[in-house]
């Protein structure tokens, strides 16, 4: 075991993500270094409890942990994120190692919480306050290597929509927005530092300012996208029920704006997303659809699916299938409908046997698989602006292969043929010619000057 060294496992959505990538500067800027699984002296569990056992999932991590390091004293074990906030100081009792306990608006304290306890040894900490702010955080801390590419900036926190099946308005809290002033410092930060595109994050980013009654979110977007050095920017997620005209408008207008949606549909019959109190329907979907594409033609969709609501008859199922073909979408993270403790449709009692829904699931997820295939092959040819990541994990003798985004998100590998750029190849963007479409990627060679 290292001393003063940290690992951090992270479940769950782009949120958590980005909190574990903050945590793991915050942590250097405090002289730890990172370690892998089984030789840190520091643990941070970054939880998600949107659905399936999720508690069993934390549980068995830590003893995993417990068994690798033979629970060692001086190991401390970290607990955060949605299921840190809503089993809380349960954990403290089960596992000996565990002595912080965080949640999400605690995690901005996790850090020096952590120092204080690998020197106060036989202290706990629980962290699982909400505040009535959005949880602003130290320093950007982007000084050296840490900054990806493409860098992640959190908008707000938390969920005001209360969908009937979602646990995350209780875990993550009422939402927050954060002040436009700090977004913007931030994105100014990384791009700083060598990022050249942009994620901004929140689990309804497009009801930003709803809140605080300050700057909404196509304003903030269009704030975001004149800042200098960013070469592309994207969000997530947006909701369908406040998805202005002025954000489409900026599709057609922001040449940043990457044009790709993520924009979860859930299900596509209208009983069921009434009963999800989702506050669209199939055919409002489709029409927003509809307007995006007209704004930017070239832009791929992606979503969310719950299969198996309570009640979802094979009919209804069918009407989601149908949306999907409709939306035309590339992608989906479709999951089982699983009952969250709390929430209005664990009410419900008409819940679907397993095997039915996971035959449901099963069936959506051919469709997709399939559909996403001829999507990419039908990209063959064209020519598409790379922004470089890391080095291919396929090497391939004789070639410099670099693995990056296209516009659209897909992942690419790029055969680099130019001289390598004065700002190294990492964070490069290249123009290339897809060749080859494979399962989940592209392949491309490129075909002009990276810049
Ligand atoms: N704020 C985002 C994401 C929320 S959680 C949104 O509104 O879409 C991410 C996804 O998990 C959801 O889109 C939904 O598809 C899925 N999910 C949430 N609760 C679920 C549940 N109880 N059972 C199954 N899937 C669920
Ligand atoms: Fe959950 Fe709905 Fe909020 Fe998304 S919008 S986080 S699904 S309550
Ligand atoms: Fe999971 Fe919490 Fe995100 S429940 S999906 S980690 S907001």
């Amino acid at each position: 075991m290292r001393d003063m060294s940290f690992h951090i496992t992270t479940f769950g959505c782009q949120m958590n993500a980005g909190d574990s990538e903050w945590l793991a500067r915050a942590m250097q800027a405090r002289g730890f270094s990172e370690a892998p699984f089984g030789q840190a002296s520091v643990y941070i569990l970054n939880t998600c409890s949107v659905r399936d056992k999720p508690e069993q999932k934390v549980y068995s991590e830590i003893g995993r942990i417990r068994s690798l390091t033979g629970n060692d004293p001086n190991v401390l074990v970290c607990v955060g994120g949605c299921v840190a906030q809503q089993v809380g100081n349960a954990l403290f009792s089960r596992f000996s190692q565990v002595r912080l306990v965080f949640g999400a608006d605690g995690i901005a304290q996790a850090p020096d919480a952590i120092v204080r306890l690998t020197r106060e040894r036989f202290r706990r900490l629980s962290l699982v306050d909400f505040s009535a702010e959005y949880p602003e955080r130290e320093g950007p801390l982007y000084a050296g290597t840490r900054v990806p590419a493409s860098a992640f900036v959190a908008i707000m926190q938390g969920c005001d929509n209360f969908c009937s099946y979602c646990i995350v308005p209780y875990v993550r809290g009422r939402q927050k927005s954060r002040r436009a002033e700090a977004v913007l410092e931030e994105c100014r930060a990384v791009l700083d530092a060598g990022a050249r595109e942009i994620t901004l994050l929140g689990q309804n980013v497009n009801s930003y300012g709803h809140d605080s009654g300050g700057m909404g979110f196509t304003d903030l977007l269009y704030k975001v996208a004149a800042l200098p050095g960013l070469a592309r920017l994207r969000f997530i997620t947006p909701h369908p029920k406040d998805l202005a005209p002025e954000l489409i408008r900026a599709f057609g207008e922001l040449s940043v704006l990457a044009p790709r949606l993520h924009l979860p549909l859930q299900s596509g019959s209208d009983r069921i997303l009434e009963r999800m109190g989702r506050r669209y329907t199939r055919a409002q979907y489709l029409d927003l659809v509809a307007k995006l594409r007209a704004a930017r033609p070239e832009m791929h969709f992606s979503t969310d699916i719950i299969v198996g609501f309570p009640g979802e008859t094979e009919e209804d199922f069918q009407e989601t299938m149908e949306t999907m073909r409709q939306a035309n979408f590339v992608g989906s993270f479709s999951f089982v409908y699983s009952q969250r403790p709390g929430t209005r449709a664990a009410l419900l009692q008409d819940e679907l046997p397993r095997k039915e829904k996971l035959e449901r699931l099963s069936r959506l997820q051919e469709w997709q698989y399939a559909h996403a295939g001829e999507m990419l092959r039908a990209l063959e040819g064209e020519t598409v602006e790379v922004l470089l990541e890391e080095l291919s994990p396929k090497p391939e003798a004789g070639l410099v292969i670099w693995q990056g985004k296209e516009p659209r998100g897909h992942t690419v590998n790029v055969t680099l043929t130019g001289p390598e750029p004065a700002r190294g190849w990492k964070g490069s963007l290249v123009p290339a010619q897809i060749t080859a479409a494979a399962m989940h990627s592209l392949r491309a060679e490129q075909v002009g000057e990276a810049r």
